[in-house]
């Protein structure tokens, strides 16, 4: 089992696709084991976008997942890092395949509403900075909550 850092960007949050990105992960099997939205400090949000500190688009990005909320998840399940990756689809929605999440609602690279960590080191450190308080391990059991 693995655990991914899934975050809703400003423009996620800004066009109301909360509800739809969370049903999406939920619907593919994966559980549930962080949520919050916050407001991501300058020093957070270069942190977590540190590996691209160099690229010309950096001042931007920051600007950008620093301009309002964001909502920050983690999502487990068997191989959930590459899974989640294939639901959220390539960086540029113009160029991601329908289906996906940047397939169907993004048409730009810069907003392109959601972040997936992209390994199980960059993960690791991503949920230990979004997340310093962890996350809940419990047992998800859809049907002995049925009936009481
Ligand atoms: P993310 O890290 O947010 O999940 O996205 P990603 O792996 O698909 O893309 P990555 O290469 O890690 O880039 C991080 C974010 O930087 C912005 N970006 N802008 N204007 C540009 O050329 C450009 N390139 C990247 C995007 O918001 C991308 O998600
Ligand atoms: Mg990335």
């Amino acid at each position: 089992m693995e655990t991914t850092y899934i975050m809703v960007k400003p423009d996620g949050v800004q066009r109301g696709l909360v509800g739809e990105i969370i049903q999406r992960f939920e619907r593919k099997g994966l559980q549930l084991v962080g949520l919050k939205q916050v407001i991501a400090s300058e020093e957070i949000a270069k942190t977590h976008y540190a590996v691209h500190a160099e690229r010309p688009f950096f001042p931007g990005l920051i600007k950008f997942v620093t301009s309002g909320p964001v909502v920050c998840m983690a999502w487990s399940g068997r191989d959930a890092i590459s899974v989640a990756r294939n639901l959220i689809g390539p960086t540029n929605g113009r160029e991601a395949a329908p289906g996906t999440i940047r397939g169907d609602f993004g048409m730009d690279i810069g907003y392109n509403m959601i972040h997936g960590s992209d390994a199980t080191d960059t993960a690791e450190f991503e949920l230990g900075l979004w997340f310093p308080e962890g996350v809940n391990d419990w047992n998800q059991d859809s049907q002995s909550w049925v009936y009481e």
